[in-house]
């Protein structure tokens, strides 16, 4: 079980100074500072976009994308900092008026037999886990999935992808990564820069965000990258020590 403590790092930072780019990496110098360095060596280089999508400001309360399922059907899910699981409304779903939009037929995926509950700070979702293929930004990953059955106080989008580390997860740690499954979506794509990056506005603005992985929009922001310490460390399933939520400090 988990709570979305952290909403959105970057739409925090978004409120203070308006509209910025984020570039958030996964790792920190403590842990594993000689691959932290490598990447933000690369990084630095790094300013082609090749993965991008565009954002969906759903009425000023959250942000959803497009995503394609291995089944062919396009689903809007809200993308979220602040837990690690992805989920799609399933054919099953009841619940509140959350069950309702486009929904994912469970026999056109692989049920693994799993089933899982996760709460949120508003909210909760349980369901079955299916392996599945989440098409987002022209890149794919088969990874596992929720397929909903019961939603509660879940509003907006037809289903969540989580882009927290897979430490806080519940889905995405069900079988260890070790054995080639597990993971969040970004986990299982295994990018060469295992980076994403969010460019949020105004849609009222006539401004879109965007969302960009395996890199960076270098025409969304000026100046030089700052990088900040993550804070917030837990045990992951495996035993070992694992950023939990994007946190850092803000007053550094
Ligand atoms: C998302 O998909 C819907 C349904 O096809 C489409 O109307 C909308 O333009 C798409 N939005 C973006 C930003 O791609
Ligand atoms: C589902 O199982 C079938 C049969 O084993 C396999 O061909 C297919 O690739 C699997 N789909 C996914 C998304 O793993
Ligand atoms: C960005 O970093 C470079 C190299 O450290 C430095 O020369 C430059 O002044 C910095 N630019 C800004 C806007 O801080």
């Amino acid at each position: 079980m988990q709570l979305k403590v952290l909403i959105t790092v970057a739409a925090i930072v978004s409120s203070v100074f308006g509209a910025v780019t984020v570039p958030i990496q996964k790792g920190n110098s403590g842990l594993a500072g000689c691959r932290i360095d490598k990447i933000r060596e690369k990084i630095g280089k790094f300013n082609a976009v090749t993965n991008s999508a565009p954002l969906l400001d759903i009425q000023d309360e959250l942000y959803a994308t497009n995503v394609t399922l291995s089944d062919g059907n396009l689903f809007r899910i809200d993308l979220d900092t602040g837990s690690s699981d992805t989920w799609i409304r399933g054919s099953n779903c009841y619940g509140d008026k959350s069950c309702s939009g486009s929904f994912a037929v469970y026999s056109d995926f692989n049920f693994t037999g799993l089933y899982y509950l996760v709460e949120y700070g508003s909210g909760a979702v349980a369901g079955a886990v299916f392996k599945a293929g989440v098409t987002l930004a022209g890149l794919t990953a088969n990874f596992l999935i929720g397929l909903s059955e019961i939603e509660i106080d879940i509003g907006g989008s037809d289903g969540l992808l989580g882009l927290g580390f897979s430490s806080i997860g519940v889905i995405s740690s069900f079988i260890s990564p070790l054995k080639g499954i597990g993971g969040n979506w970004v986990d299982a794509l295994n990018l060469n820069n295992p980076v994403f990056a969010f460019y949020l506005s105004n849609a009222n603005d006539g401004d879109n965000g965007e969302v960009t992985f395996d890199g960076y929009d270098s025409s969304k922001f000026t100046g030089n990258i700052t990088w900040i310490p993550l804070i917030n460390y837990v045990t992951d399933y495996l035993g070992n020590p694992s950023p939990g939520y994007w946190i850092f400090d803000f007053s550094g």
